[in-house]
């Protein structure tokens, strides 16, 4: 991308940031144009010229939301492209886990709220188990986040795309952190007692319900798109050999199903 360009975008980006509340309509709208002549991994980089210029990093992630708001529709186009990839892609295994982790943790905030609702352990009968069950869910999706960062952010890094890696492993790490927390307290849950349990619990399942929940979203819309575009065809192999090098979480991709059955 041209440095004028790159300039252009980094004063659209600071204006967004620099904006007072009642001026940000304005200024958002006036991005939203701008912006669509901009792919995601431009942004990318833009955004980490700014960082490295000295926007801290948790500015850039406050940022990150204004823009993915604007960019909303655009965005969308984009990702779109990456449904003609094939199963066994990568970037599909991963989008596919999404999918699963989104819908267990909207599993998890409504057998959550459910269990507060019945007022005790006895009256929420099996809230716990599958509470439990859940728990070991999201240990185990641990794996999905190795696979990112082993897998793709070393690759981003060579390529020169240093900042986004950061931003999502330092997410990866507080997730971690947060579910091992949650797993201990639902593991000893009858222990503690109930309001206790409901009260030391309840804000750790609302931030994962919502911090993850928008990180996914920036993966499939942002992250994503901008790997697709910024590895080529031959890493997207040693990708793959990563991956299965690794393992997998909520599912074994179709065609290591199909190999497993030849064997
Ligand atoms: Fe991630
Ligand atoms: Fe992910």
């Amino acid at each position: 991308m041209d440095v004028e360009k790159r300039e252009e975008l980094k004063q659209m980006l600071k204006r967004l940031h620099e904006a007072k509340p009642e001026e940000l309509e304005g200024v958002k709208s006036q991005a939203e144009k701008y912006f669509k002549e901009t792919d995601p991994a431009e942004l990318a980089m833009a955004e980490q010229e700014l960082i490295q210029e000295g926007v801290g990093r948790q500015e850039m992630k406050r940022l990150c939301d204004v823009h993915l708001e604007v960019m909303k529709k655009q965005l969308g186009a984009q990702a779109k492209s990456l449904q003609m990839l094939p199963a066994s892609h990568p970037i599909s295994i991963l989008k596919d886990e999404h999918k699963i982790i989104k819908r267990n943790l909207k599993k998890l905030k409504r057998t959550f709220d459910k269990l507060k609702r019945a007022g005790s352990f006895e009256k929420a009968g099996k809230d716990i188990n599958i509470l439990k069950e859940l728990s070991h869910f999201f240990l185990d999706t641990e794996k999905h986040h190795d696979r990112e960062e082993e897998g793709i952010f070393p690759r981003l890094i060579a390529h020169g795309v240093t900042e986004p890696p950061e931003i999502f492993k330092e997410d990866h790490v507080e997730f971690k952190a947060k579910k091992r927390v949650l797993n201990e307290l639902i593991m000893s849950a009858e222990k503690k007692g109930f309001e206790e349990f409901v009260r030391e619990a309840g804000p750790i399942v609302d931030f994962l319900a919502k911090n993850l929940d928008d990180h996914i979203y920036k993966e499939d819309n942002i992250l994503y798109p901008m790997s697709y575009q910024t590895l080529d065809k031959d890493e997207w192999k040693d990708v793959r050999k990563k991956f299965d090098a690794i393992g997998y979480c909520c599912f074994a991709p179709a065609d290591l199903k199909k190999k497993d059955r030849t064997k």
